[in-house]
C-alpha cells in the first residue's frame, strides 16, 4: 500500500537527517498551543531516530505568514513544547538556513533536537526553490519526511529538497497513507462516506472517489442544498451554487451509475432567518422550506435515518461537517454524527479535514475512531486518488 522507503529502509543509524514535520498547529489568541495533536503524532519517528543515534534538525511551517518573518508564526514555542512531550532538549534556532542554523547544526550532538524557525518566514520555500532547499539540506545526510498534513504541496521543503538528499518517509506518513488507503481499497462492506463543504468543485473528486467504494456517499453543507436543488427541492434563501446544478445533476447521475445512494436531506432540515451565529434553530419538513428560510444544518428525522444506516456500516470514511458547525445552533448535526459512529465500535471509521479532526477534538472523541487524520487538505487529496508531490518525491521502495 505504501510504495515508498521508509526510516526502516535505510543505514540511518548515526546519520544526521533533516525531518520534514507538519507542526501547523491550532494557536490561541495569545499564541498559546490550543492542540498539539500534530506534534504528539510526530514522535514516535523523532523517537525511533534518537534510539538509532541520529541528529535530528526539525524544519516545518506554521500559518500562512507569506514569506515574511512574522513573530505570530515562530515555531518558539512549539519547540518548547516538543521538548516537554520528548524529554530531550530542543534548541531552537531563530532561521530556517543562514549562519546560526548552519553553526548551530554543525555543533550538534546526539542528545539534543534541533527545531529551525518557520520555513513560510522565506517565500523561497513555497516558491520550491533550489536554493533554499540546498541550504536546508547543509550537513544533512537524510531527508525524512514525516508531515502527512503538508505533502499535497510541491515546497522547497517537499519537493525540491530531494533532489539534493536521499528522502524517505517516517512513521507518521507511512500510517496515515496505508491506513487511509488500505482502507479505501479493501473496505468492509457496507460503507457509508460523508462529505461536507461548500464547493463541489473543490469536492467533486472525492465525492466520485467515494461512490466506487460506498454504498451510500452522504452530502452535507452547502453542496447538500446545491445537489437538494437539483432534485428539485426548495431551498429558500439558503446558499447553494446555482453555476453548479449541471455538476450536481451529473453527480446524481454518476451515483445511479455507480449503483450508490447519494444521500441528502430528503424529510426534514434546521433553518434559520438569518446566517448568522445568533440565528435561532428551527426544524422543518422539506416541504415547508419558506422562501426566507436558511438551511444550516440535517433536521432530526434525517439524522435518524443516517444513523440507523451507520449502525449497519461496516466502514466509514468522513471529511467535512454536515451543518455549520461554527454556529453553536446548527452543529447538532454534526455533533450527533460524531456519537453515532462512536456508538458504533464495529465500525473502521476514518476522518480527514481540518474543521472535522478540529470539531471532533472539541468534542474530546478523537480516540473513538479508527483513524484521526493529521491532514487537512492532503487527506482530503489522498481520499480524491490525487498523486501527492511530497510523497512522490521519495526514493521508491
Ligand atoms: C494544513 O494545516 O492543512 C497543512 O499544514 C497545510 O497548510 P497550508 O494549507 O497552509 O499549506
Amino acid at each position: 500500500m505504501f510504495h515508498k522507503k521508509t526510516i526502516r529502509d535505510v543505514p540511518i543509524d548515526n546519520k544526521s537527517v533533516l525531518v520534514r514535520v507538519d507542526y501547523n498547529v491550532p494557536l490561541e489568541e495569545d499564541g498559546t498551543i490550543a492542540d498539539d495533536f500534530r506534534i504528539r503524532q510526530s514522535l514516535e519517528t523523532l523517537k525511533y531516530l534518537i534510539k538509532r543515534k541520529c541528529k535530528i534538525t526539525i524544519c516545518s511551517h506554521l500559518g500562512r505568514p507569506e514569506g515574511k518573518p512574522d513573530k505570530k508564526y515562530s515555531l518558539e514555542r512549539v519547540a518548547e513544547r516538543l521538548q516537554k512531550l520528548i524529554g530531550i532538549e530542543v534548541i531552537f534556532v531563530d532561521e530556517a538556513v543562514g549562519d546560526r542554523a548552519f553553526i548551530t547544526r554543525k555543533k550538534q550532538t546526539t542528545n539534543e533536537i534541533i527545531m529551525l524557525e518557520n520555513l513560510r518566514f522565506d517565500a523561497r520555500e513555497e516558491g520550491n526553490d533550489a536554493h533554499f532547499a540546498k541550504e536546508l539540506v547543509k550537513n544533512a545526510e537524510y531527508f525524512v519526511q514525516d508531515g502527512f498534513g503538508v505533502v499535497h504541496r510541491a515546497h522547497a521543503s517537499t519537493d525540491a529538497i530531494t533532489h539534493y538528499l536521499p528522502g524517505v518517509a517516517g512513521f507518521l506518513l507511512e500510517k496515515e497513507v496505508s491506513t487511509i488507503l488500505g482502507a479505501m481499497k479493501s473496505p468492509k462492506h457496507p460503507v457509508i462516506s460523508i462529505v461536507g463543504g461548500a464547493k463541489i468543485k473543490d469536492k467533486i473528486d472525492v465525492i466520485k472517489n467515494f461512490m466506487k467504494i460506498s454504498e451510500t456517499v452522504i452530502v452535507g453543507g452547502v453542496m447538500a442544498n446545491t445537489l437538494m436543488v437539483a432534485k428539485g427541492y426548495g431551498v429558500g434563501n439558503s446558499k447553494y451554487e446555482d453555476e453548479e446544478i449541471p455538476e450536481a445533476n451529473h453527480l446524481l447521475e454518476h451515483a445511479a451509475e455507480n449503483d450508490c445512494e447519494l444521500f441528502v436531506p430528503h424529510e426534514d432540515v434546521a433553518v434559520g432567518d438569518k446566517f448568522d451565529e445568533t440565528a435561532k434553530r428551527r426544524e422543518i419538513d422539506i416541504e415547508d422550506v419558506k422562501s426566507n428560510d436558511i438551511i444550516m444544518d440535517f433536521g432530526r428525522k434525517t439524522m435518524e435515518e443516517v444513523c440507523h444506516n451507520i449502525s449497519n456500516a461496516h466502514t466509514v470514511f468522513w471529511n467535512g461537517p454536515l451543518g455549520v458547525i461554527e454556529f453553536k445552533n446548527f452543529n447538532w448535526a454534526t455533533t450527533k454524527l460524531s456519537e453515532c459512529i462512536a456508538a458504533n465500535n464495529h465500525l473502521t471509521s476514518i476522518v480527514g479535514g481540518g474543521d472535522t479532526t478540529g470539531f471532533i477534538d472539541e468534542l474530546g472523541m478523537r480516540d473513538k475512531f479508527t483513524h484521526v487524520s493529521t491532514g487537512g487538505g492532503a487527506s482530503l487529496e489522498l481520499m480524491a486518488g490525487y498523486k501527492l508531490p511530497g510523497i512522490e518525491a521519495l526514493l521508491d521502495s
